[in-house]
């Protein structure tokens, strides 16, 4: 090659990264630029009226405030609302949106925030079952089609991901989460930013996204929702706030604070959190909108005396917009007249706010979330695919005992039965957004769809799980007496060559405020679920759950178990694909499943202990009438093959600071059937300035494989992989041994290991 032509050749990327890095510095200059130019000619009431959002009337996601629907509107039309939640349809938010355009001073456009979680219309597994695929870009497409989706119903910020690391399979919002692990949590962060967001948030297909609670909601005390939450600073830094941290990192748009009380301060009210950790030290230049009226329930927390005491609170600690509090809109224009807070906290809240905006492109096209064609282009059937695609991606096979399933062509008499059977709704989860109810395929109508005539399925309810009214806001009624299906059930068991057996949660079971102090199967299921097994042995348990399940019978007793959270839209044609064999499972469970649920919060990467055992007593930790560990551990699920991992190998055996040192494994299917693995990559500091977990997730990759075939996998561990939040309270790799762990789960894995000098 000629001299020249390879200068050109090598200068080119750099002059393209240099072009569009000064593309991006000036693109990020003019918005601040007219942010200030904006922010100048605002009155204070103007100022205030950005950081307040009221909720639409229906579709309530939190207590009610009353009937304020005029009043509401006329403070729109004066300008003096920043965002609302809850409005649906391009028409209610074009008509909102009209209001301010229409009418106020300066025109500063509404922003419409909704719970986009797992889909807006079409419905993908709940976070949890999706974290269970270990898919980072089947989850980016599926918020992808969520934002496109959400767009076309004049929506333009979701709040999600939600990010709070959860133990406790009591706490019922486990189910909206990524599960027990920091580093997978903050990897399905980035996935679900980027699929939200796009690489432009002007671009109309995509939406603001929210990363939230901020921060410790996850672990409330004994698992009830809006408990206290106690933890110190070592607990904090390592494991609640990286994926928060990755989340600003990846530039999302906004955050949310938390209804909790953490170590005495209400998440809401700290300044450390949102203005030290997350605007200071984080240098991130969204917005923070508090949970719903968690400022306002700095009152009832005993840290504020009234809504005026709470917005300064808040404000002073860098909540920028009021979620239905009234805490602003009551107090924060006097606050400042009076001197009591700085215009200049408010006018950075303000900036926050208006830089969102001008990034969603709505200054350009305040209406550009209103177009009535938008939802008529939508493919949906081809959403529909990426559903089943994703959610037999999230399955996980718990058990499979002389290899019951695949099911085969030779189980001529199938019986479908249980509460969840044929339940159309359960799959659509909570959180649903517009996902309609009763819309999914269920397991019934997914069976059916698989065998067509080439076996005969009949189907037995057994039992009523849920009874009753089911909504968002209201306690579900569990049926606990009503056994006159079971006869029905049994008798169809006696003669089925299989039975698949769909037990678990009801779609209300799990969500905000739905925390429970029993994870066993609800109701009278144990009960139908022993006696159809006291006829008949061949059986295969599909469990639906938005959180781990208390199944120690069922894990000693029945032959095969599948766990299928609550999968969506196409939830029975995904589990049809794993039961009979179109697809072998590939799902790895997020959180631990426990052996009992005195054991929660349960989770993997727990520390040693000073006393870590002790054959010949009780004085270890330990319980005396149960295991420690748990039942299915963290990063568990099978196959319909198997694999071998072997010559586990580092680079090296000493690191040098600030270098790389490579692991690699051999992975064989030593199985008949094509299949998928998590190779999953731990470590553990083995000495260091504080206490450190036995184990940590650092790495994770999906290698598929035919039968007989193999692949080396190799893992970079850096520095910053070793890194934690150590006793001089900063972010550092300690010199010392590390083990280096590889395998197809957390507990049974293949180890070395290095020095870090
Ligand atoms: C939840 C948030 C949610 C908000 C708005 C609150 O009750 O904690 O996660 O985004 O309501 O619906």
């Amino acid at each position: 090659m000629k001299k020249g032509l390879l200068l050109l050749v090598c200068l080119f990327p750099v002059l393209t990264t240099s072009a569009q890095e000064s593309n991006i510095k000036s693109s990020v200059q003019d918005v601040e630029a007219k942010v200030d130019s904006l922010l100048s000619i605002m009155t204070l009431e103007e100022k205030v009226g950005q950081m307040m959002q009221y909720s639409g009337t229906w579709d309530l996601t939190g207590p009610a405030t009353g009937d304020q629907n005029q009043y509401r509107e006329e403070r729109l039309k004066q300008g003096l609302v920043g965002s609302m939640l809850n409005v649906l349809s391009v028409d209610a938010t074009l008509e909102a949106q009209k209001l301010i355009m229409e009418n106020s001073r300066i025109k500063i456009p509404l922003m419409f925030g909704y719970d986009v979680i797992h889909g807006h219309r079409t419905m993908f597994p709940v976070p949890l079952g999706e974290t269970a695929s270990w898919d980072l870009e089947a989850m980016e497409e599926t918020a992808r089609i969520s934002a496109l989706e959400a767009a076309a119903d004049g929506v333009n910020w979701t709040f999600a991901p939600m990010i709070d690391i959860s133990r406790d399979a009591r706490w019922g919002r486990i189910m909206e989460g990524a599960g027990e692990d920091p580093f997978l949590t903050s990897r399905v962060a980035e996935a679900k930013i980027r699929g939200y967001q796009g690489d432009d948030l002007s671009n109309p297909a995509s939406i603001a996204a929210t990363a939230k609670h901020f921060a410790g909601y996850g672990f409330a005390e004994a698992g009830r929702d809006y408990n206290t939450v106690h933890v110190g600073d070592n607990e904090l830094h390592n494991t609640i706030l990286p994926p928060f941290k990755a989340a600003a990192k990846a530039g999302v748009a906004t955050f949310m604070n938390a209804f909790n009380d953490l170590d005495g301060t209400p998440a809401t009210g700290s300044k450390y959190l949102q203005r030290d950790i997350l605007k200071g030290d984080w240098n991130w230049d969204g917005f923070i909108v508090s949970d719903w009226g968690s400022i306002a329930e700095m009152r009832d927390h005993g840290f504020a005396e009234d809504l005026t005491h709470a917005a300064e609170i808040a404000v002073k600690a860098g909540s920028d917009m009021d979620m239905e509090g009234g805490a602003y809109e009551t107090g924060l224009v006097n606050l400042v007249k009076e001197g009591k807070v700085d215009e200049a906290l408010i006018d950075d809240a303000v900036k926050r706010v208006l830089r969102v905006k001008f990034k969603l492109g709505l200054f350009e096209d305040p209406y550009r979330y209103s177009d009535p064609e938008a939802i008529k282009k939508i493919n949906f059937d081809e959403h529909r695919q990426v559903a089943r695609d994703v959610a037999k991606k999230s399955i996980v096979l718990l058990k499979n005992e002389k290899n019951l399933l695949p099911l085969v062509a030779s189980a001529k008499n199938i019986v479908v039965i249980g509460p969840l059977a044929d339940d159309k709704d359960t799959p659509i989860g909570n959180w649903r957004a517009q996902g309609e109810a009763n819309s999914a395929v269920s397991i019934l109508e997914g069976v059916r769809n698989a065998v067509g005539k080439n076996a005969k399925v009949t189907y037995a309810k057994g039992a009523d799980l849920g009874m009753g009214e089911r909504s968002f806001l209201k306690p579900l009624k569990i049926n606990t007496t009503d056994k006159s299906g079971f006869k029905a059930a049994v008798d169809a068991a006696k003669k089925a060559d299989v039975v698949i057996l769909a037990l678990g949660e009801d779609a209300f079971q799990s969500g905000e405020g739905r925390s429970q102090v029993n994870i066993g199967l609800a109701g009278v299921q144990q009960e139908l679920m022993q006696e159809i097994y006291a006829v008949n042995k061949n059986i295969v348990l599909v469990l639906q759950n938005g959180r781990p399940l208390e199944i120690t019978w069922a894990a000693e007793n029945i032959p095969a178990i599948v766990v299928a959270w609550q999968l969506g839209t196409e939830s029975g044609n995904a589990i049809a694909d794993v039961l009979f064999g179109k697809y072998n499972p590939s799902g790895k469970l997020p959180v631990s499943f426990p052996r009992a649920v005195g054991q929660e919060p349960l989770y993997y990467n727990q520390k040693m202990t000073g006393r870590p055992s002790n054959p010949t007593d009780v004085t270890y930790s330990a319980y005396t009438d149960e295991r420690n560990d748990a039942l299915y551990p963290f990063g568990f699920g099978l196959s319909y093959t198997t694999f071998e991992y072997s010559d586990l190998q580092l680079s090296a055996e000493e690191m040098e600071s600030g270098r790389n040192i490579e692991v690699s494994v051999k992975l064989t299917n030593t199985g008949s059937k094509k299949g998928k693995e998590v190779v999953q990559l731990y470590l553990r500091d083995l000495v260091a300035s504080t206490t450190r977990p036995i184990i940590e997730l650092k790495g994770f990759e999906l290698v598929e494989l035919e039968p007989g075939a193999s692949k080396t996998v190799t893992f970079n561990i850096g520095t910053e992989l070793l890194e934690f939040y150590n006793a001089n309270k900063e972010w550092a790799a300690e010199p010392g041994q590390f083990e280096v762990m590889v395998g197809g789960n957390s507990k049974d894995l293949k180890t070395a290991k290095f020095r870090l000098k």
